[in-house]
């Protein structure tokens, strides 16, 4: 019998099946033979919220839970933040190698050139009402962004595909920041390519005309790191999704609209904003144990805490804690970060956490950063979509270039009933 093989014994019938393991991972295909009828179906694998199912075979992220290790394209996350980039990061996501001088250089004019938006998405956003979350008219102008580059259908056209890369990281920004300008009633300011991709942002979101203004060079670093640690993490929901939606064949633009909306919800990318909503209902840290109890006694999460993967303390959390204080040597600290810390330290040392192995995420301390820079809540989650773009667009382009995937359609265990009479309404 081969070594690499698992032996299932099937007790309904007393046969064995010899499945071929490969990278630790059985095909759930070769489940199917297992049968008790020949014209059964055969046998599946149940799996909700895909726990333990690997559907892709990928080469961008790694992550070990466990031991609390992110890498991107073999480069740990702490390198990375400490001497990269974002555009440079998300160079290495889509290409899976650092660029030379030249490539970067090229790499970052042209995005910088795929800034501005079509006037008429312009007017899109400005239809939204005032109070619009920033969110939805980020995923309906991903969605509408189709309509303005229809080609974009034809990406196994390599000049096309890169063109679309070029134009998702370059335009998004400005859709954020033109989403974020209708919100206060503010003009819109046109994209500078000159202040860099951060410092553009900023400068997008923030200039009123002021003589000399310059965005704060710690300001835009610490979004630039920010972006770094949010470019990607692997088979997430959001990821996912973009990753389904793209096996149909759609473009990149709605495929990603389907992406954003994944990334919405506050289980996923909305956590910094519930994270925050949570610091300031708890109030003062004098009512942090009363707090604790509600979520031991299953009443609230502690939002910010645990992970599907990580199982230790997340890296990312462990970087965002040095970028805050960067950040709150320039705006001046933030009541809530006491708060944040005193519960961190009851959370880290309760037997309810400590068996769950439950500890701060990415969005633990990434909200209270957005906050002390002047976001409101409701641009958290969109802060976490700009850069996951990045991550979603290479996964996505392995995806179109991977010859083993198909169409996602998942099976279903159908428990519902047969086979029944319709019957007319006036005899129910
Ligand atoms: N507060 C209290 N209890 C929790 C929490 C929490 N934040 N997270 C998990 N648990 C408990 C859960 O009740 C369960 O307990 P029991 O075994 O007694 O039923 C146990 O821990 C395992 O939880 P789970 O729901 O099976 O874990 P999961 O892998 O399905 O959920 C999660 C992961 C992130 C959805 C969850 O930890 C959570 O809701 N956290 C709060 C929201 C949050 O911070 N989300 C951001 C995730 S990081 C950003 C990203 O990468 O997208």
């Amino acid at each position: 019998m081969a070594d690499n093989t698992v032996t299932l014994t099937d007790n309904r019938t007393d046969r064995s099946y010899e499945l071929p393991i490969e990278h630790d991972t059985i095909t759930a295909m070769n489940l199917r033979q297992i049968k008790v009828n020949d014209d059964d179906f055969g046998m599946m694998a149940y799996d909700p919220g895909y726990k333990n199912t690997a559907s892709v075979k990928s080469t961008i992220t790694y992550i070990d839970g466990d031991k609390g290790i992110l890498e991107y394209r073999g480069y740990p996350i702490e390198q990375l933040a400490e001497q990269s980039t974002f555009l440079e990061v998300a160079y290495l996501l889509l290409y899976g190698e650092l660029p030379t001088a030249d490539e970067l250089t090229k790499w970052e004019e042209r995005i910088l050139h795929h800034t501005y938006i079509h006037e008429s998405l312009t007017q899109l956003i400005s239809t939204f009402r005032y109070d619009a979350h920033p969110m939805s008219i980020l995923i309906s102008s991903l969605a509408a962004m189709r309509s303005f580059h229809p080609e974009s259908i034809n990406y196994e056209d390599e000049a096309v595909l890169t063109k679309q890369i070029y134009r998702l990281l370059g335009k998004l920004p400005t859709v954020a920041a033109f989403a974020y300008r209708h919100r206060i009633g503010r003009p819109v300011n046109y994209p500078d390519a000159t202040r860099g991709y951060t410092g553009n942002f900023l400068y997008m979101l923030d200039y009123m005309g002021e003589q000399g203004y310059e965005v704060n060079p710690v300001l835009a670093h610490a979004l630039d790191v920010l972006f770094i640690l949010h470019a990607d993490h692997e088979q997430n929901a959001s990821t996912s999704v973009m990753r389904a939606i793209g096996s149909t064949g759609v473009d990149p633009y709605s495929a990603m609209a389907g992406a954003a909306a994944a990334l919405f919800g506050p289980a996923h990318g909305g956590a910094n904003e519930a994270v925050v909503r949570m610091l300031n209902e708890i109030g003062s840290t004098e009512h942090i144990p009363q707090f604790i109890e509600r979520v031991k006694s299953r009443e609230v999460r502690l939002m910010g805490f645990g992970h599907r993967v990580y199982k230790n303390y997340d890296p990312r959390a462990r970087i965002i804690k040095q970028i805050a204080d960067q950040v709150f040597e320039v705006t001046g600290t933030n009541p809530l970060l006491d708060i944040a810390l005193e519960l961190e330290q009851i959370a880290l040392n309760d037997e309810y956490f400590i068996e769950r192995k439950l500890y701060p995420n990415v969005d633990f301390y990434s909200g209270i950063i957005y906050k002390s820079m002047g976001f409101p809540v409701d641009m958290f989650p969109v802060l976490f979509a700009l850069p996951r773009a990045a991550g979603w667009l290479s996964q996505w382009m392995e995806h179109i270039n991977d010859k083993e995937q198909a169409i996602a359609r998942p099976r279903q265990i159908f428990l519902g009933e047969r086979e029944r009479d319709y019957v007319p309404i006036d005899e129910r």
